[in-house]
């Protein structure tokens, strides 16, 4: 999006829109309309919900706000709004069904095509360098991620297939890298995309710190079970292992072990838990539990943002860990390309300056930090993107910040500066971990 002629950003946006597009009637398609409008976990909508509430934030931010149209079915707009309804209860609300909620995305569609023909790029803030469109493009993919995450909660025979990644190349990582104390630049002014919560551009100084060079085993973590992991309470937070006995937590969501050996499903397919795997699907309490069992700690969103972008040779900081240019597939597992993250060690050509592997993709990874505002922080365009969800002073936090996108991330709605939250109980999504450690003074 930088740099582009006005042709070429109107290009690039249509490019965007067709892309999620293409995603959505993917994890739409695949399924009949009883799977569509079932609930396959409370913890998430039935898929049609997605569906229309892709459409409607579409028709509320392009075709309304942008565009100045009327509400095209103004009755439905509650029934989307997820302010207005839990998830565990959309299923109960009347909602359109999968031909017309199919239908309706399709019509709010092909009006915006119509407004991107022929709006001013360049005019009000909403617009400059696409930023709404760029949104509403973001908004479908994340989407679709949820959407992956509900098509891996729901049972039933495989319905969606894609290669494995590549093993990785041979060779030894060392374990941890070492950054040194000094400053950086942590969030964006510039990036045209990203989201509020990404902004301002702000320096930040860190004392010296070791993170891992890639994200914690499967191998890894097996140890860690074996080793009574779960058993032993003196590995947990008080928060977290009244939880682990609360739900009974034993191991990744989705292993199970039989005659000895750890299985996963996995999209409808059980298989052996691949040991040079990222870890995938523990809760925070589990990452913080594991970290502690291995003499170490979970990184700070900013250490982790540094590990991913500072470049000590210019001192500025950079759009992702190889550089500025966009993801190819040479440098992340991102988009939905590979159904699963790519063993450790993958894609050198995506390190950052400092030798750190696979910060973006494969696994969101759970950082130390609690979702919260940074200095200087304005909500734009909508309060309900993130500002509600801020950890408010004198209150406990409810979320923590995740980095780095998953597999199923796409490229649009990801970067070296790009912010996610849950709350620390959640594991159904993509996420995973790596771990860090304090160096002492002068190092
Ligand atoms: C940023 C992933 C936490 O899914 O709740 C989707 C993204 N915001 N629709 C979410 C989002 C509004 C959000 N997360
Ligand atoms: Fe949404």
């Amino acid at each position: 999006m930088i740099g582009l002629t006005d042709e070429q950003l109107r290009e690039a946006i249509a490019g965007e829109l067709l892309a999620a597009r293409d995603r959505t009637s993917g994890l739409t398609d695949c399924v009949d309309d009883g799977e569509l409008t079932a609930q396959h976990s409370r913890l998430m909508s039935p898929l049609v919900w997605d569906l229309a509430h892709i459409g409607n934030q579409e028709e509320l931010w392009l075709l309304r706000n942008v565009g100045g149209r009327d509400p095209m079915h103004p009755e439905i707009d509650p029934l989307y709004d997820a302010f207005e309804h839990p998830r565990s209860e959309r299923p109960t609300l009347p909602l359109l069904p999968p031909a017309e909620a199919r239908s309706y995305a399709a019509e709010v569609r092909g009006r915006v095509l119509d407004l991107l023909s022929g709006v001013e790029l360049a005019g009000p803030p909403l617009l400059r360098a696409g930023f709404a469109f760029g949104l509403i493009a973001q908004h479908e993919q994340q989407h679709d991620e949820t959407m992956l995450i509900t098509h891996q909660l729901r049972k039933g025979a495989a319905v969606l297939a894609a290669p494995a990644p590549e093993p990785a190349p041979p060779g030894r990582l060392p374990a941890e890298v070492v950054i040194p104390a000094g400053p950086f630049t942590m969030g964006t002014d510039t990036e045209p995309w990203a989201l509020d919560n990404e902004r301002p551009a702000h320096r930040i100084d860190l004392p010296a710190f070791a993170i891992d060079t890639v994200p914690v085993s499967n191998a890894a973590y097996q140890r860690f079970i074996e080793d009574g992991g779960y058993q032993e309470p003196s590995w947990w937070s008080p928060q977290g292992w009244q939880h682990r006995l609360t739900v009974g937590l034993t191991a990744p969501l989705y292993w199970t072990r039989e005659d000895g050996v750890w299985l996963r499903r996995r999209f409808g397919r059980v298989e052996p838990v691949p040991a040079e795997e990222p870890v995938l699907h523990v809760t925070w309490y589990e990452a913080e539990a594991y970290a502690r069992w291995a003499g170490r700690r979970l990184p700070t969103e900013a250490e982790w943002e540094k590990a991913a972008r500072h470049d000590p040779a210019t001192g500025r900081s950079r759009r992702f860990p190889w550089g500025d240019q966009a993801p190819g597939p040479q440098h992340a597992n991102l988009g939905q390309r590979h159904l699963q993250p790519a063993p450790v060690g993958s894609y050198p050509d995506g390190e950052s300056p400092y030798g750190v592997r696979q910060l973006i993709g494969d696994v969101w990874e759970w950082t130390a930090s609690d979702f919260a505002p940074y200095p200087g922080f304005k909500a734009w365009p909508y309060r309900e993107y993130s500002e509600v969800f801020f950890a408010r002073p004198g209150e406990p936090a409810e979320y923590k910040v995740l980095r780095g996108g998953s597999f199923a991330v796409a490229p649009v709605a990801c970067r070296g500066t790009f912010r996610n939250w849950d709350y620390p109980i959640r594991r159904q999504i993509f996420a995973g971990f790596r771990t860090a450690r304090d160096l002492p003074d002068g190092s």
